[in-house]
This record gives structure tokens, C-alpha cells and sequence, in this order.
């Protein structure tokens, strides 16, 4: 059984009480990352690393209640540093950020600086740590960087990072002026998890806008590796709160506080005060309802629980102005000699204290501008009594609200509507009640935190890494003797890919010719008795034609859309139709890119549209080959093509034009089954040959690449030359 490192910026834990020493005692901190951290059950062991709160030393560690299986650790930060990293970076760039709040941001350099530093201290303390097999699985923007920094001591760990907050849209993220090194730091993980999607989603447009890297649906492509990327909703353990929220601790104190259920309706709001909870849009929603129902008035109280959050950071001080000032002003308008509509709490409370307000209010109301998930709401529904539950108000901006199917969504910008849906909540059936909650109960009784770790972890042990790399270099004769003589006996094909394998790039593609000697070397290999070449290449038919005249060579152009069988001297068309409905849409969107682009041009094949800017401006036409890439795939989104980008060109090809298809079709076709198979390509399409022979035959990439199918590699596209006279 695997060790888990579960990496946090702090431990789970903080000082209550005075800051008289003897009265302080420690308590577990409050926030949805401990809660659901601690929330998991398993009997594999865990080293949680964070580093510690103010004042706490070795002694109040020892009296933290923990699980057995849990032990603590932490590296040593110094309170300057800290304040700096934490406050100064996380809280006044990355929250904010993160949070849709980019008018907060308060960037400075230095408290970058720290940042990186903190990162780096994180990682060293890892690395000692941590042993071959562990798994390493990093929590939160706190440590954005860390994963790089851990791999740079020691790339065989496995590194997992979760995110417990929102990924904002890629256009404000790419406000950030650290953007680059903090993006490609993060994508040094293995695996990267998100509440939701659409977070993924941003995530990877970032990862392409700003750094220039692909992705497919679930995975970037960067340059050392593939980086999976995964949803896993967080969860919470929920057997038990709904043990807590029953227990005569939590009966004890409805008891004494007189909170249950009664003549006067309950409203709770549970939140740490932060500007992401939206509490002032709360208020204000809130004052709105006892407005427009004045009959209300009296009958009807919200208890807010304000966690207090980064005291120090002005932004939460002014906050903390703005909701008090909030609630006086509602209290002093609607309060009577025996009623005050708002409770207002700035402190903590204990979770049986939280078990009795939960079971005793008839709404949870969320009003969160911005939220990763909100654990609050899961507990709510799991605390209720099944027989009168309550109603959870929960905004649409919550992660939450993609995965609580029977709560009633507000949009809390919306001050009118909420107060509306308020009242709505507030008078919803018995029925309606039952029937919501005992739908979102079996969803949480069947997906806990536990679930939640587990298919984090699970996807981390098992199935990543499975496509970085173990290429073996061939770079030197005794290594490239070794697969000759392997292949050496019996019949034998090579599938080659043309440019930048059998010919170097070159500025303009028309200048490109085979040389005589790999032309000599074709022919020596096409004559051999029981070798077949088959030429596989993006070029077109008039192209390539005129390259191999008099070779007795097999030919796939366009990437295997057309097929040339030298035996039979006969073409064949592969693709399916030569009827490209989508080629009109494409020409004007490639024209456009043509025209802005200095020096670059549309090239026009059978199969294919092809945009080339080898000799433009690098960084500009870069820049607008990722945005062609995301205009094209919008546009041709329900269209048979696919859109790529290859070595400064980008491409659209029909769908059957793919070098994988081709692979498979002629094997099937033209090559028996104990035949020796030696593909060579370096481009991205070759991968899809590499892919298609992955049980069969040896593959070579030209370039050394992390993330290749191909099972070998040349550094150099001069040593191609060198193995095919070897092998010749
Ligand atoms: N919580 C707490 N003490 C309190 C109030 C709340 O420990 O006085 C817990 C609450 O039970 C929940 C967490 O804090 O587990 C808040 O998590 P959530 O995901 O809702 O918000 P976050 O604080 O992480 O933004
Ligand atoms: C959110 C963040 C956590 C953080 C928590 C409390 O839940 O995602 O990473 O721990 O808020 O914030 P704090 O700054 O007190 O750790």
C-alpha cells in the first residue's frame, strides 16, 4: 500500500483562546481543505506536510487529535518570509485572482520573490521526506510551484496537485505578470484535479494562450510530458456529520439554546468572511425580502456565522466594515423590542454548535460570488432531520451547483430575484423538501470524501505517466546495431515520414529535395528482397511524386488520404470523399491569418489546407497560430476534420487523413503478420503511426520528446542517415 504525502500550505490546526499561553489551546482550523482532507478514511498512511500556525510548537502537535495512520510534519519558514508568501502573494495576487476579483490585486515583486522561495522550501522538505513509492498529492494555489521544484530534485516521484479554488477564464488569468513561470511550474504535476470542469476548461486555455501548449480534452502536452488533467468534485464524511448532527451533543444544545424548529422561520449563512461568499449580497438580498414582505417582519431571522479570515489583509479588514455596517443598518431599521432580524457572529463556532444551527434552520442560504465548492451546503443537507428538511439557496457560482442536482439556484448579483427566490425557499412544501433532500442525501451517502481521494489517487497511481517516455536513445552505433540485428532476418518495412525525417526542415517547403545519398540508401533498401518502403507524408501527390521519381517505394500522402501502390502503379483514395464542405470556412479564416501575417502562406491540398509561417516573425505568428487554432476549431467544431498544429504550420485535414488510419489500413492490406515493422517520424502526425504500431514493430523519433509514442529516439535528424545505411 502506497504512502499518501498530502501537501498543504498549513497544518489542519490553530490556537484557540487568549493569547495567554496557559488558557491557549489547539483546535482543528476552519475551511473546506481541512475539512475534506480530514474527511478521508483509509488505512494507507499519511505524512500531512504544512507548515505550522503562529505559536504552535511541538507539544500542541501532540495533543491534536488525529487519526492513527496520520502523522504531521513541516518545513521551517520564517514568520517574515511567510507574511510575504502568504499574505503578500496568495492572498493579495492569487486569491483575488482566482476569485474574478483582478481590481484587488496587489502585485509586488518581492512578495513574488517570497513566493517562489516558500515554494521551493515546500519542495526541499518533500523530497527528504518522501520514498520511492509514495505519492505525493500537493493541495491548493498556495504551492502552485512546487511540483516543479520537487521534480527538479527528484523526477521519479509522483506528483498530484488539486486545486481547491476556481481556475478563472484564461483572459484574466493572463493579466498575471508572473503567468509563464507560474503555469509552467504547475505543470510539472502528473495530475492535475479540479471541482469542476469548466475550471479544467480555463485551465487549459491558459496553458495554450499563455505558454503555447496543447491539449487535448483531459491532457496539455508540454514539453517534458503529457500533464492528465481530471474532475473529482470534493466531498465531505458524511456518515459522520450525520453521526454528529443526531448526537446528544448537537440535541443538547438546541436544547439549551432553544433553536429548534419553531414559529419563527431561520435563514443560516455559514461562511469565512471573505469577499468570494458575496456576505454583503446576502444582506442586501436579505433586506430586500423583509422590504417587499413586510409581513415578515418578526417572523423571520438570518444567523450569519462570519469566520474570521486574513485579518490582516486590509481588503477582509474593510470587509468586515462593510457587513457590519450592513447589519446594523437592517437591525436598526427592522428590529423590535423582542426581535432582531439579523444575528450577526465574527467568531468560529464548534461543529456540534454548527450540527444544532444546521439541523434547527429552515434555508441554508449561499450567495458566493466565486466558490471552488462549498463544503457548507453538503453538510447542511447531510445534518437535516429527513422528516422536515430544510432548503439550500445555493449560488450558481458555487462548484457545488454542478453537482447538488435538487437545490434551488440563485445568481446573487441578482438582488431582486434572490430576495424573490428567498421567499420561494422559505415556502416551499413539505413534500418538494423531502423529495430535494432525499435526493442530494443518496447522492452524498454514495460519493464521500474518501471517494473523492480515492479516484484522485487511483487515476494518479495507475494511469498517468503511461505516455511519458521511456524512449531509448540511439543516438550512439552500439544501441542502433542492437535493433538491426534484432531485424535483420526475414521480410521487413519501413514506414518513413518525409520531412524533418528523411529531409531537413527547411525555410520554404519547395526548397526541399532528397538528398542523393538517402535517395541511394531508399533504393539499396527498396531493392533488398524482402524490404518494402513505404514513403508516409503530409506532402501532397505532386510533391512527393516528383521527390521519389523511379523509387520502388509505397506512397502515402496527406497523410495517408491518397495511396499510391507501386506495384500496380496505382493511386487510391483513401479519404472518403473528396467533398470538403468545410473548405470554404476554412480558406477565409486561413486568408485572414495569411494576410496579418508577414511572410507566411496557405498552401492548398487534396485533403488538407495547410497555413505555413516558417519565415515569419517568430513570436508574432506563434501568437497568431494559437489564435487561428481556437478560430478553426470553433468554426469547424461539427465538421469531419481535425485542426493541428505541426512544426510552424497549422493544418486542416479531413478526418481520415491521419497517419494512424493509413498505419493500420496497410498493415491489414499489405504486410503479413511476422513481418519486421521500423517506423521513423518527428512530427506531432507521426505520433498517430507510433500510436497505431504501439504493440508491434520499432518505432523512432526524430527529436527526443518526452511525451512521444515511439519507442526509441535520434537526438539528430542527421543520424537518420547514418541507420539507414546501417541497416542497409
Ligand atoms: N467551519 C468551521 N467552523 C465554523 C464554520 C465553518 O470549521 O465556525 C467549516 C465548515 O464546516 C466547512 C468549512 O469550514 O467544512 C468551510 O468550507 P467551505 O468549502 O464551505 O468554504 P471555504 O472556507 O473552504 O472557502
Ligand atoms: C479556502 C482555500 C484553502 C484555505 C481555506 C482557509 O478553502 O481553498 O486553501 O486553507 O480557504 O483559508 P486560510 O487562508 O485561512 O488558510
Amino acid at each position: 500500500m502506497s504512502r499518501w504525502i498530502i501537501v498543504s500550505n498549513r497544518l489542519p490546526f490553530s490556537l484557540a483562546g487568549s493569547p495567554d499561553k496557559k488558557t491557549q489551546k489547539i483546535k482543528q482550523s476552519s475551511g473546506g481543505l481541512v475539512t475534506a482532507i480530514n474527511g478521508i478514511k483509509t488505512k494507507n498512511e499519511i505524512r500531512w506536510i504544512g507548515s505550522l500556525a503562529p505559536g504552535i510548537n511541538e507539544n500542541h502537535i501532540k495533543n491534536f487529535k488525529s487519526k492513527k495512520n496520520v502523522s504531521f510534519s513541516y518545513p521551517v519558514i520564517s514568520e517574515e518570509l511567510y507574511d510575504a508568501y502568504y499574505n503578500g502573494f496568495c492572498n493579495d495576487v492569487l486569491w483575488p485572482l482566482l476569485h474574478y476579483e483582478t481590481d484587488l490585486i496587489q502585485y509586488k515583486k518581492e512578495n513574488y520573490d517570497a513566493y517562489v522561495k516558500v515554494n521551493r522550501i515546500f519542495a526541499q522538505h518533500i523530497a527528504k521526506v518522501a520514498k520511492k513509492n509514495d505519492v505525493i498529492w500537493i493541495n491548493d494555489f498556495h504551492l502552485f510551484m512546487t511540483p516543479q521544484f520537487i521534480k527538479e530534485i527528484n523526477p521519479s516521484l509522483k506528483v498530484g496537485f488539486f486545486l481547491h479554488v476556481p481556475f478563472p477564464s484564461s483572459e484574466l488569468y493572463r493579466e498575471l505578470p508572473c503567468r509563464k513561470e507560474l503555469l509552467e511550474a504547475l505543470l510539472y504535476s502528473d495530475l492535475i484535479g479540479f471541482h469542476d470542469f469548466s475550471y479544467l476548461r480555463h485551465l487549459s486555455s491558459a496553458a495554450y494562450n499563455v505558454l503555447g501548449y496543447e491539449s487535448s480534452l483531459l491532457d496539455i502536452e508540454t514539453p517534458r510530458q503529457s500533464v492528465k488533467l481530471g474532475v473529482y468534485p470534493v466531498s465531505i464524511d458524511t456518515q459522520d456529520f450525520m453521526n454528529k448532527a443526531v448526537s446528544k451533543k448537537t440535541s443538547s444544545i438546541i436544547e439549551e439554546y432553544q433553536l429548534k424548529k419553531g414559529r419563527q422561520r431561520k435563514i443560516l449563512g455559514v461562511d469565512r468572511l471573505d469577499y468570494s461568499k458575496g456576505i454583503p449580497h446576502k444582506l442586501k438580498a436579505f433586506k430586500k425580502f423583509l422590504e417587499d414582505n413586510p409581513q415578515m417582519v418578526g417572523k423571520v431571522q438570518l444567523t450569519q456565522i462570519a469566520v474570521p479570515s486574513r485579518t490582516e489583509v486590509p481588503e477582509y479588514i474593510k470587509l468586515r466594515h462593510e457587513v457590519e455596517r450592513l447589519v446594523s443598518e437592517i437591525n436598526g431599521k427592522f428590529s423590535k423590542i423582542n426581535y432582531i432580524p439579523v444575528k450577526y457572529i465574527f467568531d468560529s463556532v464548534s461543529v456540534f454548535e454548527l450540527m444544532a444551527l444546521y439541523r434547527s434552520s429552515d434555508v441554508l442560504f449561499i450567495t458566493s460570488k466565486r466558490d471552488g465548492m462549498n463544503l457548507v451546503c453538503l453538510e447542511y443537507i447531510v445534518a437535516q432531520d429527513a422528516r422536515n428538511p430544510g432548503v439550500v439557496l445555493l449560488s450558481e457560482y458555487a462548484g457545488a451547483s454542478s453537482t447538488l442536482s435538487h437545490a434551488t439556484l440563485i445568481n446573487p448579483m441578482n438582488i431582486g430575484e434572490t430576495a424573490n427566490k428567498l421567499g420561494q425557499a422559505l415556502n416551499q412544501s413539505l413534500s418538494e423538501r423531502k423529495k430535494n433532500h432525499q435526493v442530494m442525501l443518496d447522492y452524498l451517502k454514495g460519493y464521500t470524501a474518501t471517494d473523492w481521494a480515492r479516484a484522485f489517487i487511483t487515476h494518479l497511481e495507475r494511469d498517468v505517466n503511461q505516455r511519458v517516455s521511456s524512449a531509448l536513445c540511439l543516438d550512439k552505433a552500439e544501441e542502433r546495431k542492437k535493433i538491426i540485428k534484432k531485424n535483420k532476418n526475414g521480410s521487413k518495412v519501413l514506414l518513413l515520414d518525409f520531412d524533418g525525417t528523411l529531409s531537413p526542415i527547411q525555410e520554404k517547403p519547395d526548397q526541399v529535395k532528397l538528398s542523393i545519398k538517402i535517395r541511394r540508401l531508399l533504393k539499396s533498401l527498396s531493392e533488398e528482397n524482402e524490404t518494402e518502403v513505404v514513403i508516409v507524408t503530409g506532402r501532397d501527390k505532386n510533391f512527393i511524386v516528383k521527390q521519389l521519381k523511379g523509387l520502388k517505394v509505397y506512397i502515402a500522402c496527406e497523410h495517408g488520404a491518397s495511396f499510391y501502390d507501386y506495384k500496380n502503379n496505382k493511386w487510391r483514395q483513401l479519404a472518403a470523399s473528396k467533398n470538403k464542405p468545410w473548405l470554404k470556412d476554412a480558406k477565409r479564416i486561413f486568408e485572414q491569418y495569411e494576410r496579418r501575417t508577414p511572410n507566411s502562406f496557405v498552401e492548398e491540398k487534396e485533403f488538407a489546407l495547410c497555413w505555413h509561417y516558417r519565415q515569419s516573425p517568430n513570436d508574432f505568428a506563434e501568437f497568431q497560430a494559437r489564435k487561428l487554432l481556437l478560430d478553426l476549431g470553433i468554426t469547424l467544431a461539427h465538421e469531419p476534420v481535425t485542426v493541428s498544429r505541426g512544426k510552424k504550420i497549422v493544418e486542416v485535414k479531413s478526418l481520415e487523413a491521419n497517419k494512424g488510419y493509413f498505419t493500420d489500413w496497410f498493415l491489414e492490406r499489405y504486410v503479413d503478420s511476422q513481418a519486421k515493422i521500423i517506423a521513423m517520424g518527428d512530427d506531432r502526425t507521426d505520433e498517430d503511426m507510433f500510436k497505431a504500431l504501439e504493440r508491434r514493430g520499432e518505432t523512432i523519433k526524430i527529436g527526443h520528446s518526452e511525451s512521444s509514442y515511439a519507442k526509441f529516439y535520434l537526438s539528430d535528424q542527421d543520424l537518420v542517415e547514418k541507420f539507414l545505411e546501417e541497416l542497409v
